[in-house]
């Protein structure tokens, strides 16, 4: 199935970066160029990201930004 049409990109391919070592969204980003055009498929990647990371078991971590004191 074509996840991200703007790029061509299938949830076969964004599995397949998982299993190569990608752990987050922003790598896949990155590397398949999922979610860079219109970002209509950014959703959806991400949980197909993090639904493949739990099936393999890898812990799924998130790295959140601390807002600057005004
Ligand atoms: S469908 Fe993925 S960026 Fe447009």
């Amino acid at each position: 199935m074509i996840v991200c049409v703007c790029h061509n990109v299938s949830d076969k391919a964004i599995r397949r970066a998982v299993d190569a070592g990608a752990t987050s969204m922003q790598e896949i980003r990155a590397q398949l160029n999922v979610g860079n055009c219109c970002g209509k498929c950014a959703s959806f990647a991400k949980t197909l990201v993090r639904a493949h990371l739990e099936d393999k078991g890898t812990a799924v971590t998130e790295v959140r930004r601390i807002p600057a004191a005004a």
